[in-house]
C-alpha cells in the first residue's frame, strides 16, 4: 500500500478521533427535545430524551432538575428520562434541566435547558386560605376578585380518580361564595402530608379562566385551642393544666403549649411554655388570676397553632378594687374623727353625768381646821353644797353653852 495512503488515513483516523473527542472531554450536552405537559388539571411531565453523540456504556449520565415557584426552588436528579409534579400553579412555575456527568471521565454538566408554565393571567380570587383544624375536616376561604356569584371550587388529592370533586359545602359572606368546607377520610390525622389541589372556575360567561392552588395539611394546622383546668395547691400555688385539642387523636404527641396568665395586680402577661400541658405559677389569693393557653404544632405535625383559648379566671379580686382601698383609709379616719369628737363631749358632759367624788382627804382636812373655813369665793356651787353639809355634821352648839355659862357669873 501506498505509504502516503497509509499516513493520510491515519491522520484521518486521528483527526476523527480527535473530533469526537471535545463531546469527552469537555461539556455534556443538554437533554433532547425537554417538553412540559399537564397530565391532568394539577400535575405536569417534564420529559425529554438523552443526549447524542455519547457512549452510554462508557458515560454514565444523570439529570438534574429545578423546580422553581420563584423564591422556592426544589432541586432533584433523575437517571430516567421524565419527571412528575403536582402543582400549586398560583405563581406559576420554572423548569431547569441539565445533564451531569455520573461517571463520564471529565465531562462537565451541560447547559440548562428552560421550560415553564406562566400563572393565570387573572384572578378569579385573592387570599386562599385554609385551615385544617380537625381530623378529616379543612375550610378553605378566599375573598372573591369581582363581585361573581357563580364561582365554582373543585378539589383533588393523589390517588383520587379523575374527575375532579366539586365542594360539597360551601361557605357565604353576604350572599358571595367565599369559602368551601371539606370532609372525608383522605384528612384522615394519620396522612398530615396529605396534599389537596383546589381549581376554581366560573360556572358561566366566556372565559375559561381557572385559578389552581395546593395545599398541605401539616402546613395549615389550626386545632382549636385547648381546654383549660385550674386548680389552688398547697403551698400557694396554681396549678393550670389543659387537655389536647379535641378533634386530633390525643394519643399523638402533636402539641406543645404555650401558658400565659395575668392578675389583677400585673396586667402584663406572663408566659410559660413548659414540655407537658401543666404547670404551677405562685398564686396570691388577693388577687385574680387569668390565664389563656394555646396549641401549637411541633415538628412532627407540621407548622401551626390553635388561637389562644378564652380567658379563664381563678379567685376574686380583693385589692385592686377601689372602694377596698377607700374603705382601707377612710376606717382609721373615721374612728380618729369619732374618738376626737367622743373626748371633746366627754370633757363637756363629764360635769353633769359625773359628779366630783368627795375628795376624803380635803373632807378630814376640813374637819381640822373647822374654824378657819369659810366660803371660798372661787369654789363652784358644788363645793359649796358639800360644805353646807359639812356644816351639819360639825355644830358648834358646845361653844353656845359656854356663853350661857359666863352669862351665869354675873352678880
Ligand atoms: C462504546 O464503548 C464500548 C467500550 O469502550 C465499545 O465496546 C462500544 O463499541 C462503543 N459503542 C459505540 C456505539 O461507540
Ligand atoms: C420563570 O422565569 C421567568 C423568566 O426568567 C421569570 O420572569 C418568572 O418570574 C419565573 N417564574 C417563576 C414562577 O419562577
Ligand atoms: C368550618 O366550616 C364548617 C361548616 O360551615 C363550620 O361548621 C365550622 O365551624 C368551620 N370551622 C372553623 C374552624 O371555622
Ligand atoms: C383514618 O384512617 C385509618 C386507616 O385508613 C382508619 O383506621 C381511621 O379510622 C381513620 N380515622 C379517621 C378519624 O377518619
Ligand atoms: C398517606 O399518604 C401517602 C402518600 O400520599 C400514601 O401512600 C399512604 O397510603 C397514606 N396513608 C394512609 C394511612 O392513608
Ligand atoms: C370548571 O372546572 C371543572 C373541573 O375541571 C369542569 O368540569 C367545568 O367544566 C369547568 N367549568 C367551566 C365553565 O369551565
Amino acid at each position: 500500500m501506498d505509504l502516503r495512503l497509509n499516513v493520510f488515513l491515519l491522520a484521518l483516523c486521528c483527526w476523527m478521533a480527535c473530533a469526537s473527542m471535545p463531546v469527552e472531554i469537555g461539556m455534556l450536552p443538554p437533554p433532547r427535545e425537554v417538553s412540559l405537559t399537564f397530565r391532568n388539571d394539577f400535575c405536569v411531565t417534564l420529559a425529554w430524551r438523552p443526549p447524542q453523540n455519547l457512549n452510554r456504556s462508557t458515560c454514565d449520565l444523570q439529570y438534574y432538575i429545578t423546580e422553581a415557584f420563584g423564591q422556592e426552588v426544589g432541586q432533584y436528579t433523575r437517571t430516567d428520562t421524565h419527571f412528575e409534579s403536582c402543582l400549586d400553579m398560583e405563581r406559576g412555575v420554572n423548569y431547569t434541566i441539565r445533564t451531569q456527568p455520573k461517571n463520564c471521565g471529565d465531562m462537565t454538566d451541560s447547559k440548562d435547558i428552560v421550560r415553564g408554565a406562566s400563572p393565570p393571567k387573572e384572578k378569579l380570587v385573592k387570599d386562599f386560605e385554609c385551615i385544617y383544624y380537625t381530623s378529616g375536616s379543612m375550610n378553605c376561604t378566599w375573598s372573591p376578585a369581582d363581585q361573581t356569584t357563580d364561582l365554582q371550587l373543585y378539589y383533588w388529592y393523589k390517588n383520587m380518580a379523575q374527575p375532579l370533586k366539586p365542594c360539597g359545602l360551601y361557605l357565604y359572606t353576604g350572599g358571595l361564595k367565599t369559602g368551601c368546607h371539606l370532609h372525608g377520610d383522605f384528612l384522615n390525622v394519620t396522612n398530615l402530608t396529605t396534599e389537596v389541589f383546589f381549581l376554581i372556575n366560573r360556572t358561566h360567561g366566556p372565559s375559561t379562566l381557572q385559578n389552581k392552588f395546593k395545599r398541605t395539611t401539616r402546613d395549615n394546622m389550626k386545632p382549636f385551642p385547648p381546654k383549660l383546668n385550674m386548680k389552688k395547691k398547697e403551698g400557694g400555688m396554681l396549678e393550670l393544666s389543659c387537655d389536647p385539642p379535641s378533634g386530633f387523636d390525643p394519643s399523638l404527641d402533636y402539641w406543645d403549649y404555650t401558658l400565659r396568665y395575668r392578675t389583677s395586680k400585673d396586667s402584663n402577661w406572663k408566659e410559660i411554655s413548659p414540655v407537658r400541658c401543666t404547670a404551677l405559677v405562685p398564686y396570691d389569693h388577693h388577687f385574680q388570676y387569668r390565664v389563656q393557653v394555646k396549641a401549637i404544632c411541633k415538628d412532627i405535625c407540621g407548622t401551626g397553632a390553635s388561637d389562644w383559648s378564652q380567658e379563664e379566671c381563678y379567685g376574686q379580686d380583693q385589692a385592686s378594687d377601689w372602694s377596698f382601698h377607700l374603705t382601707l383609709i377612710a376606717i382609721p379616719v373615721v374612728i380618729t374623727i369619732c374618738v376626737i369628737l367622743f373626748l371633746f363631749f366627754l370633757k363637756k358632759l363629764r360635769v353633769l353625768i359625773l359628779p366630783q367624788i368627795p375628795d376624803p382627804l380635803k373632807l378630814f382636812k376640813e374637819l381640822i381646821n373647822s374654824k378657819e373655813v369659810s366660803t371660798d369665793a372661787g369654789s363652784n356651787l358644788m363645793e359649796s353644797k358639800i360644805w353646807e353639809k359639812q356644816k351639819v355634821y360639825v355644830p358648834e352648839r358646845p361653844e353656845l353653852c359656854v356663853d350661857v355659862w359666863l352669862v351665869d357669873q354675873d352678880p
